[in-house]
């Protein structure tokens, strides 16, 4: 099955079988739009009040403080909770999940993914730092990422070591000339550039990920064959890595711009994608990015 869905991820979901998927990554919007400021108010009794309250006693109101910031938390978790749920039913028994999220909620988020699928199911914390944009020098610039792996099964899921792409010892004069030619296993931190805005990766989405990242995600976690689900889609780069690495995929998102970058990106596998709820067609005439399909391409950008 290689399907893209046009439409609200937790209806869709909900119709999926149980124990099904064998590897989920989303990269959720953390603001959900519906950002509240609370008001946090303090009442004392005073002659000239501007409330009247029991038996026509005046009280004066004085704002103490807004909560902005956990009330936007709060809508995220009433958003995404019932979706993280879902993720966890169609999770096969051996299946992983790899959540990608801004490192100022992750904190919230990890505690969120413990209570839905056991502290002890909790796999890594993977850091994807990049070194792109504007830096601050008030305070360290943050340039990174947090990915939150959680497995259903902590003895029993897929981890393919052998096949992970390597990477160049730090100190090889410490290891000798064998284990430095053959490099190592990336650790829980990743440097991977961002998507350049002038490189050929690039599908003009706002928020697209680097292949490179979803790549080493659908080879760790996933054999051939495999369908990954992303329902939080964007831009397909979920799908893109999945085509590329010989897996089916699921793909869902609510916004049109999506289906259209999808529909572009996906045009070189013909009909071999279905699309429901959503015609890809006349955004496949003219695609002018089939390029962005080549395993080739997966290799660059590190
Ligand atoms: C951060 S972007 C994902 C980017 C993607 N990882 C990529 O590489 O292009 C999040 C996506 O979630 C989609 N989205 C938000 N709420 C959704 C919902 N309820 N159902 C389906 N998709 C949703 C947005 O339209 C947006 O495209």
């Amino acid at each position: 099955m290689r399907k893209v869905v046009f439409g609200d991820n937790l209806p869709v979901l909900r119709q999926l079988a149980s124990d099904s998927i064998p590897l989920i990554y989303i990269d959720p919007p953390f603001n959900t739009g519906k950002v509240q400021k609370r008001l946090h108010l303090t009442t004392t009794r005073a002659e000239d009040g501007d409330r009247v309250g029991f038996k026509g006693e005046r009280y004066k109101t004085a704002l103490l403080a807004t909560r902005s910031f956990v009330d936007s938390f709060d809508d995220f978790t009433a958003f995404i909770e019932p979706r993280l749920r879902e993720a966890h039913r169609v999770l096969k028994p051996n299946g992983t999940l790899y959540f990608h999220i801004d490192y100022r909620e992750a904190h919230y988020c990890k505690v969120l993914l413990d209570t839905i699928f056991g502290r002890e199911c909790f796999l890594n914390e993977i850091i994807w730092a990049y070194d792109y944009g504007a830096r601050t020098n008030k305070r360290w610039p943050a340039k990174h990422d947090n990915i939150l792996v959680y497995v259903k099964d902590p003895q029993n899921y897929v981890f393919n070591s052998s096949e992970i792409d390597r990477e160049p010892y730090m100190a090889p004069g410490l290891v000798g000339p064998e284990k430095a030619a053959r490099g190592k296993l990336p650790t829980d931190v990743w440097w991977h550039t961002i998507v350049s805005p002038t490189g050929k990766e690039k599908t003009g989405y706002p928020t697209q990920k680097p292949l490179g990242i979803l790549r080493r995600i659908v080879t760790a976690s996933s054999h051939a064959g495999d369908v990954v689900l992303d329902f939080f889609a964007g831009s397909g780069t979920t799908g893109a890595a999945a085509a590329a690495l010989g897996r089916d995929f699921l793909l869902v998102d609510n916004q049109h711009e999506a289906l259209v970058t999808m529909a572009k990106r996906f045009a070189a596998l013909g009909g071999h994608v279905e699309f429901e709820g959503f015609d890809p067609r006349p955004y496949q005439l003219d695609a002018r990015q089939p390029a962005l399909l080549q395993p080739s391409l997966l290799e660059s950008g590190e």
